[in-house]
C-alpha cells in the first residue's frame, strides 16, 4: 500500500483531468461502485478511485474480479462525456487501447493486444480487464464509470486463473526482460495518461482511429474463434464496436458475447 501514496501519484501525473481528483483506498468493495457514488455526489470529470484491494471486484457479465492487495491496480475513472448508448462499446475498446499502450510503456519488450471486447492480453494470457458502466437518470445519461483492473506485479493465481492470467511482471519474467517489481504509483500515472489520451481521441474523432489502431493490435485476428455459439475467422472490429467474423455461411457481426480461440 505504501507504493500507492497519493502525493507521489499526484507528482507523477501527466494528465489534464484523469486523477487530478484522487481517492486512494486501502480496501473497498468495488471502485466502480465508489466512483458511481462520487459521480452522483458531484465529483468532477476525471475523478479517480483506486484501491489496494477489493472485496467485491466486478468483471463483465457479473463475474468476480480477483483483487488481492499489494500487487495490482484496481481503479475507476468518472468520465462525464455525453455519449449515446451505442458509443459505449467503442469507448470500451478505446480504453483497452490505452491500457495496451500503458503496458507497452511500462515494459517495451511486451506486445499487449486488445482482446474484444474488454480485455488486454499478453500472448494468450489476460493481463487487464475494462468494465465501462453507464447509467441514466430518467432520459439523461449519468456519468460514465471506466473501471480497469491491471495485473502489475502478481506472480500467482488461483488454480482456475493460473493458466489464463498474467501480469506485467509475470509476462516480463517469462521473456527474461525486466526482473524488478514495478512501482504501482508510476504504473498508475502511466495508465491514466494513456487512457485519457485514447478517450480524448475517441471523443474528438469518433471510432475511426480506434478501429484503425485495432487493425494492428487486436488479439486473435485471422484466427478461428467462437463467440458464444457462432464460429468463424476473426476479421476485425466495426466502428460500432461489433466483432466481425467470417463464418461458413458468410460474414457475421457480434455486438456482445464471450470470445474464445478454437
Ligand atoms: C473484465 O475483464 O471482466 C472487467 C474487469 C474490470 C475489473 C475492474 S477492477 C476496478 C473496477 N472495479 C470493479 O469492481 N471492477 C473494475
Amino acid at each position: 500500500m505504501q507504493d500507492l501514496d497519493p502525493e507521489r501519484i499526484r507528482s507523477l501525473l501527466t494528465t489534464r483531468a484523469y486523477g487530478r481528483s484522487l481517492d486512494v483506498r486501502e480496501s473497498t468493495a468495488s471502485t466502480n461502485d465508489d466512483a458511481r457514488e462520487a459521480a452522483r455526489a458531484g465529483a468532477a470529470r476525471g475523478h479517480v478511485v483506486v484501491a489496494d484491494a477489493q472485496s467485491r471486484g466486478r468483471g463483465a457479465h457479473g463475474r468476480v474480479w480477483s483483487s488481492p492487495s499489494g500487487t495490482d491496480l484496481y481503479l475507476s475513472i468518472v468520465e462525464r462525456v455525453t455519449l449515446s448508448p451505442e458509443r459505449v462499446a467503442p469507448l470500451t475498446l478505446a480504453v483497452g487501447l490505452g491500457v495496451a499502450d500503458a503496458v507497452r510503456a511500462l515494459a517495451p519488450a511486451l506486445e499487449p493486444r486488445v482482446k474484444w471486447p474488454n480485455d488486454v492480453w499478453i500472448g494468450r494470457r489476460k493481463t487487464a480487464g475494462v468494465l465501462v458502466e453507464a447509467s441514466s437518470i430518467g432520459a439523461r445519461m449519468d456519468a460514465i464509470v471506466i473501471g480497469v483492473g491491471l495485473g502489475v506485479n502478481r506472480l500467482a493465481w488461483h488454480e482456475e486463473l493460473a493458466s489464463s492470467a498474467t501480469s506485467v511482471l509475470h509476462a516480463s519474467r517469462e521473456l527474461d526482460a525486466v526482473c524488478a517489481e514495478l512501482d504501482r504509483a508510476s504504473a498508475l500515472a502511466t495508465l491514466l495518461g494513456a487512457i485519457e489520451a485514447w478517450v480524448d481521441r475517441f471523443v474528438a474523432e469518433g471510432p475511426a482511429p480506434v478501429v484503425r489502431a485495432l487493425e494492428e493490435r487486436l488479439a486473435l485476428r485471422g484466427e478461428r474463434v467462437r463467440c458464444d455459439d457462432v464460429e468463424g475467422v476473426l476479421v476485425g472490429v466495426e466502428s460500432s464496436g461489433a466483432l466481425r467474423l467470417e463464418t461458413s455461411s458468410g460474414p457475421r457481426s457480434m455486438i456482445s458475447g464471450t470470445l474464445r480461440p478454437l
